[in-house]
């Protein structure tokens, strides 16, 4: 029972727990059957109340009547919609109103139904078993005083009410305690699940660097090396060795910006191998949001691959968040070039959410963190703007170098 105090058959643990555990069990969310079963505790209780109120109405104590049923509606709800602070006191106030309708009129007995809910899921057992009971008594003391006197069947019907709220509170309590615990063994699952993902990224991106420093080892220092030696060798010997030297230097070179090509290649994202950066950015956008819209402002310009890859996952992260979080109508992603500074922004309408706050659930977030580094590592800035309500703006800003080294220019070198 997050929002309102009434107790809550769905956020109160067992009458016998003690208060700490209630109070766990009242910041726990509340699951969709559990707010079913209190709407209809609510919806009961108003129902019996209008049951007996409406021939109330034309008896001879109309006139006291009607206010003290209005006084219970009103006071009960508030209790069922808003945050009373003290749900106990609350409970008291509905139950003294209770009695004064009783005294009134018999016809408020059923009332005492749902009260017997309230009372086993609100108070602890040592109190809510005696409650139960002395509400029972007053029923059976109301319907003692009406025409006919008191029968058996006056004292067994509220007695079969009571006993079988008492059942069905303790089964409830039951079930409950076993959801309570699923719902923990699932959250630990989900937790662990998360943390072995992470694991993994970590040990794939150990495993790449580790490639990569193999890859420029055996590769470009190997040819590099022998491009100094080549160099040292060509400082004597004859003009013709001189020129046969420098002729194999070239080779050797030739040869190495060829390995680096197929380096950058192999590196570079398959999406962003056919098709430019705005391209590729207007059919990310299409494929992960259907629906959103894509912008091109100002001129593209040539971008170091490292910065395009950056863009592009920046893209691919931001619209899976949109996709999986922000429940939005519009999303937007806008690229512009301008002032030496290429800028992306993902713009959607959902729910937002607070910056820098860490997740509700607790577990490890990556993608706006990995995003901000992967930026920052490239000399560029990531700020994120969001709040609860008001849509979410993941904006980038990184320079453009004045000679930048598209993908392509290793291989106009060559
Ligand atoms: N566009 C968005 N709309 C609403 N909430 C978002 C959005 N982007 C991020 N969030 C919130 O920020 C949290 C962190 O996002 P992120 O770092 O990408 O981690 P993850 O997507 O794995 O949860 C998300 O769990 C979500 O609660
Ligand atoms: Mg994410």
């Amino acid at each position: 029972m997050s929002r309102t105090s009434l107790p809550d058959p769905a956020a109160t643990p067992p009458p016998a727990a003690g208060d700490a555990s209630r109070a766990h069990a009242r910041a726990a969310a509340e699951a969709p059957s559990l707010r079913l079963v209190r709407l209809a505790l609510h919806g009961c209780f108003y129902a019996l109340l209008a049951v007996a109120l409406v021939p109330a109405l034309t008896g001879p104590r109309a006139a006291a009547v009607a206010p003290a049923a209005l006084a219970l509606a009103a006071v009960y709800g508030a209790g069922a919609v808003r945050q009373a602070r003290r749900p106990r006191l609350w409970l008291a106030a509905v139950t003294a109103l209770w009695l004064a309708l009783l005294v009134l009129d018999p016809g408020f007995s059923y009332v005492v139904f749902p009260l017997f809910f309230l009372w086993l899921h609100a108070l602890p057992v040592r109190w809510s078993l005696p409650a139960v009971a002395a509400g029972t008594a007053a029923v059976v003391a109301a319907q003692a005083a009406t025409p006919g006197g008191l029968t058996a069947a006056k004292v067994i019907g509220p007695a079969a009410g009571a006993a079988v709220a008492v059942l069905t509170a303790y089964g409830y309590a039951t079930l409950y305690r076993e959801s309570r615990a699923r719902q923990r063994l699932i959250d630990d699952l989900v937790h662990t699940r998360d943390e072995l993902a992470a694991a993994q990224r970590e040990a794939g991106r150990l495993a790449e660097r580790q490639r990569l420093a193999r890859e420029i080892h055996d590769t470009l220092a190997q040819g590099l090396s022998s491009i100094v030696l080549l160099a040292r060798a060509a400082e004597s010997g004859t003009p013709e060795a001189h020129r046969e030297r420098v002729r194999e230097i070239g080779r050797t070179a030739s040869d190495n910006l060829a390995e680096a090509r197929r380096f950058v290649h192999a590196l570079t994202p398959p999406a962003l191998e056919d098709a430019p950066l705005p391209e590729a950015l207007r059919r990310v956008t299409a494929r992960t949001v259907p629906g959103a819209a894509f912008r091109l402002d100002g001129e593209p310009c040539p971008l170091p691959v490292e910065t395009e890859v950056a863009l592009l996952r920046l893209t691919q992260e931001a619209l899976a968040n949109v996709a999986r979080h922000a429940r939005a109508d519009h999303a937007a992603v806008t690229l512009a070039f301008h002032d030496g500074q290429v800028t992306l922004d993902v713009y959607d309408d959902g729910v937002g959410f607070t910056p820098g706050t860490g997740p509700a659930d607790g577990r490890p977030r990556f993608g706006l963190h990995g995003m901000r580094e992967r930026i920052a590592e490239l000399g560029g800035t990531l700020t994120v703007e969001s709040a609860p309500g008001e849509g979410t703006a993941v904006a980038a800003a990184l320079p453009v170098p004045a000679a930048a080294h598209p993908r392509d220019a290793l291989g106009e070198a060559a």
